[in-house]
């Protein structure tokens, strides 16, 4: 599939460039499932701020599963898509009901959560549980589509779950929750969508497929209308 060299450059540029994040300082499984699902629809420069506070007034699963509904959405005011809050509370229920107030670390227990779905079950094993299963959002699914070339539309879920089988067999085992993070870094910043990659700084431009075709805007492809 054509993935087998890519994550060697890409954990190398990931050490050299990566952003130092609030989430990443301490990858604590609450603290990466809150981070993630803020940052779904939100830039991280804006999520930061949110994320201290939060933290702050609610420190532990215990305390989201107990807190006040209008407490919640009052924390969560600007960050918009409301319905996020009120499936963190529920989630955080669930998990103290069943878990033992422990986040799973398996994504098919992941998955059984409220608000929780393949990137973001992907996201908390590999970050906070380093389990080697990858985490696929948009950012990665741009990347990979210009590196191959592939003319698949990456918004239709056979795509996207054979993508995510594609990297899952190249993760390296002994870090995962990295590989992941550098696949969704490179996208926010170098491989950025609308026109203007910034490929001279990417660790792959060698072996990228759509650069050396200089066809890197034509990725990914838009669905036929
Ligand atoms: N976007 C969403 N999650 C991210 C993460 N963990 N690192 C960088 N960008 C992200």
């Amino acid at each position: 599939d054509g993935l087998e060299t890519i994550a060697a450059p890409l954990l190398k540029w990931y050490d050299e460039n990566r952003r130092v994040l609030p989430w990443r300082e301490d990858p604590a499984p609450y603290r990466v499932w809150i981070s993630e699902i803020m940052l779904q629809q939100t830039r991280v420069e804006a999520v930061k701020p949110y994320f201290q506070r939060f933290m702050e007034s609610l420190p532990d699963i215990a305390a989201l599963a107990d807190v006040p509904e209008d407490r919640l959405l009052k924390l969560w005011e600007g960050l918009g898509y409301y319905n996020r809050a009120r499936n963190l509370k529920k989630a955080a229920g669930v998990i103290m009901a069943e878990y033992a107030g422990v986040m799973p670390a398996e994504t098919e227990e992941l998955l059984k959560l409220p608000g929780i779905g393949s990137y973001t079950a992907g996201a908390v094993a590999s970050i906070a549980y380093g389990e080697p299963v990858p985490a696929v959002d948009g950012n990665v699914l741009r990347v990979i589509s210009r590196y191959r070339m592939d003319d698949r539309d990456m918004l239709n879920a056979k795509v996207r779950k054979s993508v995510e089988d594609d990297l899952q067999a190249v993760i390296p085992q002994d870090r995962p929750g990295d590989f992941n993070q550098a696949l969704m870094e490179l996208g926010a910043t170098v491989c950025i969508p609308n026109g203007m990659p910034k490929c001279g700084e990417c660790p792959w431009k060698d072996s990228c497929k759509a650069h050396i075709q200089s066809k890197e805007t034509e990725f990914p492809k838009k669905a036929p209308k």
